[in-house]
């Protein structure tokens, strides 16, 4: 008898736990991109405002989407693994192709989405995955996939944040996966590949997504610019892209918070005043770097002018402290920044190896807790002892 053979047949109402698709409403109005009412839009953050709708929308990664319409086209899904950086889109391409494959309507009997904010413990993955992919679905092919090719013929269960499951469940997934294949593919997502266990990872077809790249970000970032009439220099977009280095959300955040801050307060009281007679202050490039906390380049400039040549130790010490009191710059940052920098200037190899090795070792101990003020003593150090080999 076939393993999925002893249990009954028909679809049962998938568990609520967990599902986080809701048909329910769609007969109630128009809903948006990110399934919620059209009507709480407004007050949404722009990452789910504009989180993709369809597998077009998802900017860059073309090759990974080619490859998975194919799949969905030819109607051969494997199980599929999606890992990379936070950001990048992989929680929104499933959503994506779990819509393009049952349509808004059907994912709610079709889809199982578990992320990190369920219990994914061991009883879920024997219990609720179990139950959901040992039914099947009674109207498979045809029937009711309204605005939808023929429906495929098996359900799919996400398990995003699949990382952070615990490893017996991991173990107990092995078995599940293959038993269920029939009429259930699993897409696991995670941020590392290697906290998921190897036998899982042999079942799935395996996605990276690197970091966007930045004309990636910048064609979400210029929708939105437009879409939201965002007032913003060129120059600070350009600031923006570069700075979220490679995150998506992230772009999108700061450009909603510097958007949100260049925003005159509303009067409290007296009438409010209308949202097209709102006179907004242009983003420039110091609100960019102010919001995203990122050292702006001329302090990063003048503090590594300074290292290169003053040879007075106290007066490099002086001028780093200054700097971090008056622009509120931490160490960490500093270092992150100095690094870039002293990566591009053009020296002998054995004074870059100084400046690169020792700045890593300084940023390892800051990580680890050691004192601001000491390990400041040792960027100067470092830099300072650089500098000295020039000249040898
Ligand atoms: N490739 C992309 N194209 C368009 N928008 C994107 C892309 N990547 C991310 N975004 C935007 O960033 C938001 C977050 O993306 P998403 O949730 O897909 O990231 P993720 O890769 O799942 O990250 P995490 O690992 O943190 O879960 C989306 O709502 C969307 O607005
Ligand atoms: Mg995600």
């Amino acid at each position: 008898m076939s393993d999925y053979g002893e249990d009954m047949d028909v679809d049962v109402p998938a568990p609520s736990n967990g599902i986080t698709f809701s048909s329910d409403n769609a007969a109630k109005g128009k809903r948006s991109a990110a399934n919620l009412p059209v009507e709480a839009e407004d007050s949404l953050p722009w990452v789910e405002k504009y989180r993709p709708a369809t597998l077009a929308d998802v900017s860059g990664h073309q090759d990974i989407l080619a490859t998975i319409n194919k799949f969905v086209d030819s109607n051969r899904l494997p199980h599929l693994l999606l890992y990379g950086p936070p950001g990048t889109g992989k929680t929104s391409t499933i959503l994506a192709l779990a819509r393009r494959i049952y349509g808004n309507e059907n994912m709610r009997q079709m889809v199982l989405e578990l992320n990190a904010s369920d219990d994914r413990g061991i009883d879920v993955v024997r219990e609720q995955i179990k139950t959901f992919a040992s039914t099947k679905q009674i109207f498979s092919r045809g029937g009711f996939g309204r605005g939808t090719a023929a429906l495929a013929g098996f359900k799919l269960i996400i398990l995003d944040e699949a990382d952070a499951m615990t490893n017996t469940a991991q173990m107990a997934l092995r078995r599940i996966m293959e038993k269920y294949t029939a009429n259930t593919r699993f897409c696991i997502i995670a941020n590392y590949s290697h906290k998921l266990s190897p036998a899982l990872l042999s079942r799935c077809t395996r996605f990276r997504f690197s970091p966007l790249k930045e004309a990636d970000i910048r064609v979400l970032v210029d929708k939105v610019i437009v879409e939201e009439d965002v007032k913003i220099l060129p120059e600070a977009t350009d600031a923006l892209v570069k700075l979220s280095k490679g995150d998506m959300r992230r772009a999108l955040n700061v450009l909603q918070a510097c958007h949100a801050s260049s925003t005159p307060l509303q009067p409290r009281d007296g009438p409010k005043i209308a949202e097209k007679n709102i006179v907004r202050d242009t983003v420039t490039v110091e609100t960019i770097y102010n919001c995203i906390a990122a050292p702006p380049p001329d302090a990063i400039q003048d503090i590594l002018r300074t290292l290169l040549t003053t040879s007075d130790i106290t007066s490099c010490l002086n001028t780093i402290n200054t700097l971090k009191v008056a622009r509120g710059l931490a160490l960490a940052d500093i270092i992150t920044s100095l690094s870039e920098e002293v990566a591009q200037l053009n020296v002998k190899p054995e004074v870059m190896i100084t400046w690169l090795d020792g700045l890593a070792s300084i940023e390892h101990r800051v990580a680890g807790g050691g004192s601001e003020s000491v390990q400041t003593g040792a960027v100067v150090g470092v830099i300072r002892n650089g500098v000295e080999l020039m000249d040898q």
